[in-house]
């Protein structure tokens, strides 16, 4: 048969297709979560994230360093605190488990970029990512509270902050806090694009941040909206964002390729804790390839057009990719 063209010829042989490959992953793409825990020598698994734990600030330490080890640049740390309180009061203190654990990772790994989580989910007794007026979260009272965590932050030495809440001009209010206090260096990773999604459940067991009533839809996005993700993405840019961030990622890869096209900020992606557990779940039961599918699911959110992925496997990935 007389074909004129035959896409087939450059996938012949490996090395054909090595040369025409569009879309490579390279460990500094990842940015590895990590959850800081009181205490010392405190290690406690996280059941619905298998290979994923709650670590003391000293334990953290190996963690992070084995991931620098294979290549991975840097972490993102989320705090659990001693006692949750109404105000989230915690999430600020100088004293509170991601501070420790900053203060600890940039003294030890003064390499490391480390990025801290802020957002008081994790911190208040009733579980919502804000201050609560009523049943409602208040936004402009919680602005206020976001802006101390993130100066903490700050302060304990973090090189980055993202602030994870969902408020209204919470990135406008932290850059302005932060430039306050003399962090005008210190750049902000803003979940600019988060949506209400039930992907997160595994995470709420680790962070223990399930919403003792409701759910989250006043704050997060409609994973029915993309028009809005722009709009967000745009608010953002406006109030100073230097990096934006969709998230989840592999659910929504039609929004990280509309940023990637309508944005010059370099673009994250977040492969939450569900997306990373179905993929634990299925290949335990045997009916998928670990290895293969992790790889295939991160590199989907790169071509889609990320430049950076939070992800749970960043250590495992990264060891591969370096071999
Ligand atoms: C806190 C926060 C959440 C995640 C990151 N930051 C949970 C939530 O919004 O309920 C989810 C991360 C994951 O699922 O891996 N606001």
């Amino acid at each position: 048969m007389e074909l004129l063209f035959r896409p087939r010829r450059l996938r012949r042989r490996e090395a054909l297709r090595r040369m025409v490959r569009e879309t490579h992953l390279r460990p500094e793409d990842f940015i590895y979560p990590l959850f800081a825990a009181p205490g010392s020598r405190v290690r406690q698994e996280v059941e619905s994230m298998p290979g994923v734990a709650r670590l003391s600030a000293d334990l953290l330490v190996d963690e992070a360093k084995a991931a620098l080890d294979v290549g991975v640049p840097a972490v993102l740390l989320f705090g659990l605190p001693t006692r949750k309180d109404d105000t989230g009061s915690e999430a600020a203190s100088p004293k509170g488990a991601v501070q420790q654990a900053v203060r600890l990772l940039k003294k030890k790994l003064p390499e490391l970029v480390v990025i801290t989580d802020v957002c008081l989910c994790g911190y208040t007794s009733h579980g919502h990512c804000g201050l609560l007026s009523g049943r409602e979260v208040d936004n402009d009272a919680t602005l206020e509270l976001l802006s101390q965590v993130a100066v903490s932050h700050a302060e304990a030495g973090a090189d980055m902050v993202a602030p994870s809440d969902m408020m209204d001009g919470r990135v406008g209010a932290l850059r302005e806090a932060l430039d306050e206090r003399g962090f005008e260096m210190v750049p902000i990773m803003s979940y600019a694009v988060k949506y209400a999604s039930s992907f997160y459940g595994p995470f709420r067991d680790a962070a223990e941040s399930s919403p003792a009533f409701g759910d989250r839809r006043s704050y997060q996005m409609d994973p029915a909206n993309i028009r809005e993700a722009l709009r967000e993405a745009a608010l953002d840019v406006e109030e100073g964002a230097d990096i934006l961030m969709v998230k989840p990622a592999l659910p929504y890869l039609d929004v990280i390729a509309q940023l990637a096209v309508e944005f010059d900020l370099p673009l994250a992606a977040y492969q939450v804790s569900g997306e990373y557990a179905m993929i634990k779940a299925a290949a335990a039961n045997g009916w998928l390839d670990e290895t293969a599918v992790m790889l295939e699911s991160l590199l989907s959110i790169k071509r889609a057009g990320a430049d950076l992925i939070l992800t749970y496997f960043a250590k495992q990935a990264a060891a591969l990719l370096g071999r």
